[in-house]
């Protein structure tokens, strides 16, 4: 596993804003998050910029499809000297294994319960609670050969006892009034057991880029 823990979500929707910031950070201190927006906007060139400036990537696009299809997508990103990319973990077992198969040098995360669910939304699609769905993805994950898991801060207390890579989005070290309701800071966050933070705003949007990378370093 990389020894460095911070994520830098690139929430952007074009290579331009990406130079920008990527000049303020250091591949020896952060791993790059690439997610739809980015990737559907710029494709494969925006991967090879990040890798051409030493960058380790995280390409967050939650396949969620037949086994076979995931295996191919898989495949075709095994080839983008990737080091994680995420699946949706309610693809099931063999969604699972088909993409790990495929993976090569590149760890699987498998995504539990968006955080945009809540109660109504599991009673309704499930017909469980929030709590119950989310533990039985997890049951997944264990018996599975999934490298690790995505999940909210405020989960990582019910996961001591999984023993795959844990990445959690959501944090704050310092109270803003975004759209991030169940947020935690770096140090809490680490504490209980992350092994990797992602971080996009706090970072991307500060006066003072290089600064605000110290305050979320372990
Ligand atoms: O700017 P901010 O720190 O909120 O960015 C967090 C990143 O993590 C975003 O790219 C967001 O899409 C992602 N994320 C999240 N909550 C989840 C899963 C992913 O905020 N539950």
């Amino acid at each position: 596993m990389s020894t460095k823990k911070l994520i830098v979500a690139l929430d952007f929707s074009n290579s331009e804003e990406v130079s920008q910031i990527i000049n303020f950070l250091n591949p020896e201190k952060c791993i790059l998050k690439v997610g739809l927006q980015l990737y559907l906007a710029e494709g494969k060139s925006i991967l090879d910029l990040l890798t051409n400036k030493g960058f380790e990537i995280f390409l967050d696009l939650k396949l969620h499809d037949i086994p076979n299809t995931v295996n191919k997508a898989v495949e075709e990103i095994a080839q983008f000297n990737i080091l994680m990319t995420t699946i949706h973990l309610q693809g099931g077992a063999e969604m699972i294994e088909a993409a790990k198969s495929a993976a090569g040098n590149t760890k699987i995360l498998g995504v539990s319960l968006l955080t945009s669910l809540d109660e109504n939304d599991t009673s309704e699609l499930y017909g469980n609670s929030f709590d119950d769905q989310f533990m039985k993805l997890i049951t997944l994950a264990k018996s599975s050969s999934v490298d690790g898991i995505v999940c909210s801060p405020k989960e990582l207390i019910s996961l001591h006892d999984l023993n795959k890579i844990k990445v959690v989005p959501g944090i704050r070290n310092t109270q803003t009034n975004d759209d991030q309701k169940r947020t935690m800071t770096s140090q809490e966050a680490y504490a209980q057991g992350a092994d990797y933070i992602v971080v996009g705003r706090p970072i991307t949007q500060a006066n003072n880029i290089e600064a605000a990378i110290e305050e979320y370093l372990v």
